[in-house]
């Protein structure tokens, strides 16, 4: 449930109607609801009610907008984070560090020694080569970092293939059968305290099936890793529920997922570590768009509007359906390409798709885009970065200015020799 929702005609998000949005901030914006963000990070919170011993850390790459994240923090999450430039906004949103999870395949050395100095909660190693360098950078700094091994379950998620991390041919983690191996070597180095095992295995999925068995798989890699004398007392199962993206759609709730981890891991005796990203953010938060023009088409007319690929990449890169409709819809309906003003056809939201008929200027949104929207864009075309804005009932705020195209080449310099 998310709090989009028609009132007198009109959409709104909460209270504020969107065309006030658009009138003060502008087009293409990002438009994100605290109630939602509040309702989903409850929902999860108490999908996992039969989970003891607990830490929720968001996946901060879903959505990093400082506003958002101090939303988060004040429902108690931690953060999941995957550079240091993640744990800073986490920093700064006011997670305690201890609440903080830092994930990721190429940690560098730099952000290593950051992540200690910060006083990082977990480090999520995904390599020995990692967790022997982070053993050496730690020595040297004379501490010692609480760890969990990443491992590389071999489950096939059933997700888009891009997003998919744990399969045997993907980058993540270390392969399950190699992982006591490497696990004891690591717990043998003095400046990691290895204490847990990580999982992750995709993003947006629509079963939870694959979940149990890397689950499973994980459960007897800690009995077998307790008989080889370790002391595991943390185990992080990642994140990955999908969320629906059209109407229709049925997705696993959270209450689904919960009793299964809770089944699944009663008798572990550990803390266990969730990263959700999409579930609590992904219907959160709309891209409301204006349309710049209605052009004919062969087949279907081409509803070019002001939102591009840049602004929203998901469909270009992954083929992603996010659901269009006007903000102030009449009854007419019309089949339409749904473009983008980039100068390319991957710039295409939507091909042949049914939608609300819409005319030039008028306004409409891209739903689910709170999750892997803002986040993602980027300055193509030199169109600049779109503004975020949080809504609160009645009232709203802008969380993130629009970074327009002016101030992104301030930041380049043609060389003296070059003049
Ligand atoms: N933990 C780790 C280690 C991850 O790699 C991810 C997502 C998450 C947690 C959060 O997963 P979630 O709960 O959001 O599914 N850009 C893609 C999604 C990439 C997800 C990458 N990892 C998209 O737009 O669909």
């Amino acid at each position: 449930m998310d709090h989009f929702a028609l009132k007198d005609g009109v959409m709104h998000a909460e209270d504020v109607p969107l065309p006030r949005i658009a009138d003060e901030v502008g087009t293409p914006v990002y438009v994100y609801s605290r109630a939602t963000l509040e309702r989903h990070a409850r929902v999860f919170r108490e999908a996992l009610d039969g989970v003891p011993d607990k830490l929720i850390a968001f996946a901060v790459k879903a959505n990093p907008n400082l506003a958002v994240l101090k939303v988060l923090q004040r429902q108690g999450y931690g953060a999941d984070c995957v550079s240091i430039g993640e744990v800073r906004r986490a920093l700064a949103a006011g997670m305690a560090p201890e609440m903080i999870v830092f994930s990721g395949v190429g940690k560098t050395r730099a952000e290593l020694s950051n992540g200690l100095k910060l006083g990082i909660g977990q480090f999520n190693i995904e390599s020995e080569e990692e967790g022997v360098e982070l053993a050496e950078v730690a020595e040297s700094m004379g501490m010692t970092a609480d760890c969990a091994l990443r491992i590389n379950p071999d489950v096939d998620a059933g997700t888009h293939d891009k997003i998919s991390t744990g399969k045997a041919d993907n980058k993540f983690g270390v392969p399950i059968d190699q992982a006591g191996q490497i696990f004891g070597k690591l717990a043998h180095s003095p400046g990691v305290n290895m204490r847990g095992v990580a999982v992750h295995i995709g993003s947006q999925l629509a079963d939870i099936a694959p979940l149990e068995r890397a689950f499973e798989k994980l459960g007897e890699l800690v009995t077998s890793l307790r008989g080889a004398g370790h002391n595991i007392t943390h185990v992080d199962l990642g994140g990955g529920l999908g969320v629906p993206y059209r109407k229709d759609e049925e997705l696993p709730p959270p209450a689904d997922y919960g009793a299964m981890v809770a089944r699944v891991t009663k008798d572990w005796g550990v803390k266990l570590i969730f990263e959700p990203g999409r579930v609590i953010a992904g219907n959160a938060g709309v891209l409301l768009t204006r349309v710049v023009r209605v052009k004919r088409g062969l087949n279907n007319p081409f509803v070019i509007v002001d939102a591009a690929m840049n602004d929203l990449a998901r469909p270009a890169l992954y083929g992603a359906y996010h659901h269009f409709e006007a903000v102030e819809p009449g009854n007419a309906q019309m089949t339409a390409n749904i473009v983008g003003p980039i100068c390319e056809t991957g710039d295409t939201f939507a091909m042949g798709r049914t939608c609300d008929e819409l005319a030039s200027g008028e306004l409409a949104v891209f739903r689910t885009a709170g999750a892997y929207g803002a986040t993602m864009a980027s300055s193509y075309n030199s169109r600049g970065f779109v503004a975020e804005v949080l809504v609160d009932g009645d009232k709203f705020a802008v969380v993130a200015d629009r970074i327009d195209a002016g101030a992104i080449m301030d930041a380049e310099r043609v060389p003296d020799w070059l003049a």
